[in-house]
């Protein structure tokens, strides 16, 4: 990991990352994902959101903010070129000190039943996948 570099990110990483959302199996892309989205989320969370970068490209990213009562994570991903080299967990492990420096004291995600793969990152890093839980969600426009 000797060239990789994390840092806070910001509104310009907006298209860099975009791309590697939309051509990563595993990050489901909506409607939320908008610059606009994205730029509200960031105003909204500042500095908790953080980027890995590798000779001034973007390699990974991860999404993170609270509710002043819990934690959030989304849209975790790293380029294959440099997975398995613990860029995924820095950027786990820079989001939580954030979270935790704030008084929040835990954090949640969601992540697709059959991303196999990412459940095992999650769990080797110590996550618990919530058995007892599912979601509903209530769309405002379903057009
Ligand atoms: C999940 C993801 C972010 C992991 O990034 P990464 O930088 O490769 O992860 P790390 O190198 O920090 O891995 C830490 C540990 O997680 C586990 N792990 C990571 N990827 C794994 C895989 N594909 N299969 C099994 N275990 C895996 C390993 O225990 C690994 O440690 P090790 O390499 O010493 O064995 C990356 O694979 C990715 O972008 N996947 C597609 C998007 C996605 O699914 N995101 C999560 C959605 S919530």
């Amino acid at each position: 990991m000797s060239c990789i570099t994390f840092r806070t990110m910001i509104e310009s990483d907006y298209k860099p990352l975009y791309d590697i959302w939309v051509s990563t199996p595993g990050v489901d892309v909506t409607r939320a994902d908008s610059q606009k989205g994205y730029r509200s989320f960031l105003e909204r969370n500042p500095g908790f959101s953080i980027t890995a970068e590798q000779d001034g490209k973007l390699v990974g990213g991860v999404l993170c903010g609270h509710d002043g009562r819990r934690g959030f994570i989304h849209h975790l991903v790293v380029i294959p070129a440099v997975r398995r080299q613990g860029v995924g967990k820095q950027l786990v492990a820079d989001c939580l000190k954030k979270l935790e420096n704030a008084g929040i004291e835990k954090c949640h995600l969601f992540i697709r039943r059959d991303n196999i793969n990412g459940l095992k990152f999650w769990e080797s890093i110590g996550w618990m996948e919530r058995l007892e839980l599912t979601m509903a969600s209530y769309i405002f426009d379903p057009t």
